[in-house]
């Protein structure tokens, strides 16, 4: 049996999965990553921190699956996307802190950009909307603010990198220097149409190009790992951010195949082939997984407050002790009595881009009780997760494809039966749930296998891709509809002015 090992390093924590051949789950090593918060709207992560923190992942998920690295027949890489590094290629050590993908200090310099008229430029270029969340920005910050880091970079001493490419770096020594289309897509410095760093967005932001790693498909041979660090060499074999990762773990490989992924935020993504395709609807344009040189592209498009909105019911409002609770709690009432919450709290993305809005609670009664807020409050994921799909069905409509005819989920609160069948009331298609929910490592353990030869195909991923179970929707389209109608009429609510 041959066995693949992915690594995960996410926002909140680094986690190292073993997969055997057939996908399922040999061993899971999981440690939490502390977050630092210099200043409010900033994020920052320690480097070190998470290096040490994955390769202790990594080597305790070897040995809990009783297995030592020669057994591994290839390694994959999945991770936050946008957060930014910037490193020493001499001494490997960081300039900086890393800046987070929430981080916002970069607002200013995409204000300026914004009035300076480049939106159409970076678009049509990039697929990305201009905004704070991507890399280029954050690392424009850290050449003007890090003392001599500008003029080091100009001497080619310093090496730029997402996640992906610091634990690259550090796992073979500082031998590669890479990435792949789908973390170079989320840098606002990538032309996703040629796969090519963008000379004209580097000269816009002040980015001297020698900084950039080169980038590859996502399923190739990155590099070994340095035996002294796991007992043995690996191949690093894939790489891709986890977003695109969890669509590749989800088998959707054809256009109009899409998941969502339900977490601390949601991220819906859907697959569009080959086409370029620009939203009408305010989602973003970037490159799926690639496993050959030609590209591909995803529609993406994120909820900001999607599981987070049952931690604020459990820390805000002490209405639950535990997240566990929110289910049986808004289960103990039919539906939400005429409820609506827009969970708001940081302003509304995709597809309504509204940052001034704020969180709203409408249609309160003497008879409403916390279980109707909590429904509301569990439903309001799912509401913003169908507002993002509808907009993907008139991006595809409009481009002369079908709209979306099913959704896969992943991620902690697709466990979560009430939630995902009312997804499905709402979205009236079928929401389907994998045997295997670690869809992002998956992908990642997929990538490596394709390209150390586990596989031969994507056609032969899909056919390991299972069910655990199907959400069949039971509303009627006009009551969906109208639940919609209330819920837009809820989110024109959150903004005052
Ligand atoms: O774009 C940000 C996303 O990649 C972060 O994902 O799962 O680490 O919060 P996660």
């Amino acid at each position: 049996m041959a066995y693949l090992l992915a690594l995960d390093q996410g926002t909140s924590s680094s986690r190292s999965i073993v997969f055997d051949a057939e996908g399922r789950v040999v061993a899971l090593a999981q440690r939490e990553l502390p977050q630092i918060y210099p200043r409010p709207g900033w994020v920052e992560h320690d480097p070190m921190e998470i290096w040490r923190g994955q390769l202790a992942t990594a080597r305790q998920a070897l040995a809990s699956a009783g297995l030592a690295a020669g057994d591994i027949r290839a390694m994959g890489i999945t991770n936050q996307r946008e957060t930014t590094l910037l490193w020493n290629r001499r001494t490997g050590q960081p300039v900086h802190h890393a800046i987070v993908w929430q981080d916002r200090r970069a607002e200013s310099t995409c204000a300026q950009l914004r009035k300076q008229g480049h939106e159409a430029l970076i678009q049509s270029r990039t697929g990305l909307l201009i905004d704070a969340y991507f890399s280029g920005t954050k690392l424009k910050w850290l050449l003007d603010n890090v003392p001599g880091a500008r003029a080091q970079a100009e001497r080619g001493e310093l090496a730029f990198g997402t996640i992906d490419s610091w634990l690259i770096w550090q796992l073979t020594g500082g031998a590669v220097h890479a990435t792949d289309v789908s973390n170079a897509s989320r840098t606002m410095l990538f032309n996703v149409r040629t796969n090519q760093w963008d000379g004209e967005l580097l000269a816009l932001l002040g980015i001297p190009p020698s900084l950039m790693p080169e980038v590859k498909p996502s399923s190739a041979h990155y590099g070994e790992v340095r035996p002294e660090l796991l007992g043995h060499a690996i191949a690093i074999g894939g790489v891709a951010g986890d977003q695109q990762s969890a669509l590749f773990g989800q088998a959707c490989f054809r256009a109009g195949m899409a998941k969502n992924t339900y977490g601390t935020g949601c991220f819906l993504l859907m697959h569009t082939g080959a086409q370029f395709q620009t939203s009408t609807n305010g989602l973003l344009t970037t490159s799926a997984a690639q496993t050959t040189a030609q590209a591909e592209f995803a529609l993406e498009g994120s909820v900001f407050v999607g599981g987070a909105v049952v931690q604020w019911l459990r820390d805000g409002l002490h209405a639950i002790q535990g997240s566990a609770e929110v289910e049986a709690l808004a289960q103990s009432v039919p539906d939400s009595g005429g409820v609506m919450m827009v969970p708001a709290f940081t302003g509304l993305g995709a597809p309504y881009w509204k940052p001034e809005a704020r969180g709203t609670i409408t249609g309160l009664t003497r008879g409403t009780t916390m279980a109707h807020i909590a429904r509301a409050a569990l439903e309001s994921i799912a509401y913003q997760s169908a507002a993002l799909l509808l907009a993907m069905s008139r991006d595809a409509v409009a481009a002369g494809a079908a709209p979306l005819a099913e959704l896969r989920v992943d991620g902690g609160a697709s466990t979560n039966d009430l939630l995902m069948q009312f997804q499905a009331d709402l979205l009236g298609i079928p929401v389907i749930r994998p045997a295997v929910t670690e869809t992002t490592a998956l992908g990642a353990a997929w990538l490596a296998g394709l390209s150390s030869g586990v596989y031969r195909s994507t056609d032969e991923l899909s056919s390991l891709w299972r069910a655990e179970r199907t959400f069949l929707p039971t509303l009627g389209a006009g009551r969906a509809a109208d639940l919609m109608a209330q819920w837009e009429h809820a989110v024109r609510q959150t903004v005052l002015a």
